[in-house]
């Protein structure tokens, strides 16, 4: 039994065949309509969703599988203090497969432990989101045609977005990709970002505060959100909120083919005057999530359609 904790526990060839299954998928729905008869994905969070856990269930029920679940602690046995070891134990004979998001880093790692079916990781507090990766990863690879001789700006909370830590280990094991990390001094990656996975891999980095200057470089541009939930207090937050606001005057300095992804959901980071120019691919990225998860479901089950 395999589980999902982060994008490194798939090989880049599995990845690639991930990829693939996913792009058949968009083009050939009907034949994966009955994949998942009979079987029943628990979506476990403890943190608020909108995307994951909604493109998780699509992707289950587009494959023909059924939900069951809760969307917040409060209303699950964790809110009368049942630990997460027991709540998997017991939905391992509820269900077949399972997506937990958790405000702890490492609680779906606890899970897997002690589960009877495959857990996914669905974003552990600032730490790891190795399915969104996996829907970041299908979206360039389908919009630019490559994974590799990019020049990826992440711009935000390099801090506590765990979307980019999780992007930034997947990325780095591509040829030629160079990453500017665009972010104010207090929001920088993680040293363990920095150390264990750029300089380890010898990856070509740069750390910049002003976006304006990063733009005309970059064939793609990830933008993420300040993590209001993951600071200490509300005064930090409103100081950083507004730091980064893509807007029209700062598009016209990218290249004209540079995409612009966000994992969403979008505060005041990018401009709504920015949805309408054809590089803004993060509605379409969205979308990605539903194939990619679809992808997912049926490599941990262990599916082939017919
Ligand atoms: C992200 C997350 O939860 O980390 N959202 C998502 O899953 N698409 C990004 C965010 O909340 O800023």
């Amino acid at each position: 039994m395999r589980h999902l904790m982060s994008p490194l526990d798939f090989s880049v060839d599995e990845l690639e065949q991930l990829m693939n299954l996913a792009n058949d998928i968009e083009h050939h729905p009907k034949k994966y309509a009955h994949a998942c008869d009979g079987k029943i994905l628990a979506t476990l969070f403890y943190e608020p969703s909108t995307r994951t856990r909604l493109s998780f269930e699509s992707a289950m029920i587009r494959l023909g599988g059924k939900c069951l679940g809760f969307a917040s602690a409060d209303n699950s046995s964790a809110a009368k203090g049942e630990s997460v070891s027991d709540t998997i134990r017991i939905v391992s004979c509820y269900a077949d497969i399972c997506a937990m998001r958790h405000p702890k880093e490492g609680a779906p790692l606890v899970a897997s432990l002690v589960s009877q079916i495959p857990v996914i990781n669905a974003g552990d507090g600032g730490h790891q989101h190795p399915t969104q990766t996996l829907t970041d990863l299908l979206t360039i690879r389908s919009m630019k045609g490559r994974l590799n001789n990019l020049t990826i700006g992440l711009c935000g909370d390099l801090k506590f977005g765990r979307t980019v830590h999780s992007l930034i280990s997947a990325l780095v094991r591509y040829e030629g990709v160079r990453f500017v990390l665009i972010s104010p001094d207090e929001l920088r990656v993680p040293d363990y970002i920095r150390n264990d996975v750029l300089k380890a891999n010898h990856v070509e980095f740069e750390e910049v505060t002003r976006l304006e200057d990063a733009l005309p470089s970059l064939d793609l541009l990830y933008m993420t959100r300040v993590q209001k939930e993951r600071f200490f207090n509300e005064e930090d937050y409103v100081r950083m909120k507004d730091f980064y606001i893509l807007d029209k005057a700062k598009m016209d300095l990218a290249n004209p083919d540079m995409l612009v992804l966000h994992p969403l959901p979008r505060v005041n980071e990018i401009a709504v005057e920015v949805d309408k120019d054809p590089r803004a691919a993060y509605f379409k990225q969205a979308q990605y999530g539903v194939y990619a998860r679809m992808a997912l479901i049926l490599t941990l089950l262990g599916i082939e359609a017919e």
